[in-house]
């Protein structure tokens, strides 16, 4: 059942190309996107004013990241809450709104409640889910599915993967259909969006040096991870992944965010992972990172190839490979997620069923 593999994390960490080329080829037909089986048409999209983003833990950081790209690509305004916050505060909710719910599971209470909500007020409801005939997905108004299959480890891999797909051509479309960008762009952007399967993989082939490094680290007592607009939100993923199987603490940052408090907690060898997939935010994160490290941090730079000059700072340097920035999350999180794993199998720790947590949180 684990596939040869000795988790079912490691297993669905590897079925990565295979769950994010489903979920391209569900949506992608013939070089454009269709979303006919989502009953989003373009005049929807094109009459949206404001999108709402609810959605808890790593679904929350895809909305994190989603929040960058819709406003970058698309000019959808976007605010992102946390369910168990948005559904509490008495929202206000714009006219010509969309509330989007993210879930693996379909049943998380927040976020169905937070659904719910967005009914009884009236607005249209979107639900990205994973499990089919879920009451988020039943109760929602479109429904557009995730393709990563059943997902058994506790810490989210794959799903979280194609929930990023997911926000990936919500955004490519309503650019398009907002008159945002032309014919060639949105053929460009779908290009890309077509190698993402084949350079997970490759992230995925340079394992071992993960596996190497975390064995090195899984004594370590905190972990940061800084990094700014997209890879701020890559950072808060890592970092959930390291805490949840790992158990060792970490925070992720807001790079330039550290320096207001934060900073006093870098020691002599803690390790700070920075993460550096936007080019015109690399000598920013850079000199973060050249900060603490005059603190005693010890360094990981996460980036693409060819961005060499990250070894300058960095102690050690991971690369993956180039996209569009808009889709390095994709990409820089695999690394990530291979660290979370490898820090929890070298503590001899139950890495798919970390305690404390079940896979579908019901309670609210
Ligand atoms: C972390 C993880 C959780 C879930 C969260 C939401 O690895 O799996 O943070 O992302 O509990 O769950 P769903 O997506 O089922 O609503």
């Amino acid at each position: 059942e684990k596939g040869g593999y000795e988790h079912f994390m490691l297993k669905e960490i590897h079925e990565q190309p295979k769950a994010v080329q489903d979920t391209i080829a569900a949506y992608v037909k013939d070089g454009a996107i269709d979303f006919s089986e989502v009953g989003l048409t373009d005049e929807v999209l094109q009459s949206l004013e404001r999108i709402y983003i609810v959605a808890c833990g790593s679904a929350y950081h895809v909305g994190m990241v989603a929040k960058y790209v819709l406003e970058d690509l698309a000019h959808i305004p976007v605010e992102i809450d946390l369910a168990s916050e948005f559904r509490y505060r008495n929202p206000y909710l714009a006219k010509n709104s969309l509330v989007m719910v993210i879930s693996q599971s379909g049943e998380t209470a927040d976020s169905l409640a937070a659904l719910r909500l967005a009914k009884d007020r009236n607005v249209p409801t979107l639900g990205v889910v994973n499990v089919v005939g879920s009451s988020i997905a039943r109760e929602s108004d479109y429904v557009l599915y995730t393709y990563a299959g059943p997902e058994i480890s506790v810490a989210t891999t794959k799903a979280y993967s194609t929930q990023l797909i997911a926000t990936y051509l919500i955004a490519i479309q309503g650019a398009k259909v907002k008159g945002i960008i032309d014919e060639a762009r949105y053929d460009a952007l779908l290009k890309e969006l077509n190698t993402l399967p084949e350079k997970i993989q490759k992230a995925l082939d340079d394992k071992e040096r993960m596996q190497w490094f975390a064995s090195k680290y899984a004594n370590a007592k905190d972990i940061f991870f800084i990094g700014r607009g997209i890879d701020y939100a890559i950072s808060m993923e890592g970092s959930l992944k390291m805490k949840e199987i790992s158990y060792v603490h970490s925070e992720a940052y807001a790079a330039g965010e550290l320096k207001h408090g934060t900073i006093s907690l870098i020691e002599d060898g803690t390790l700070v992972v920075g993460v550096l997939t936007q080019k015109e935010l690399f000598e920013k994160t850079v000199s973060n990172m050249v900060e603490v490290r005059s603190r005693g941090a010890y360094l990981m730079g996460l980036t693409n190839y060819g961005n060499y000059s990250v070894e300058d700072t960095a102690d050690f340097s991971v690369y993956v490979p180039k996209t569009e920035q808009y889709f390095a999350t994709s990409l820089a999180i695999i690394p990530l997620q291979l660290m979370g794993y490898y820090v929890s199998v070298a503590k001899g720790l139950d890495v798919d069923k970390p305690r404390n947590l079940a896979k579908s949180v019901t309670v609210e």
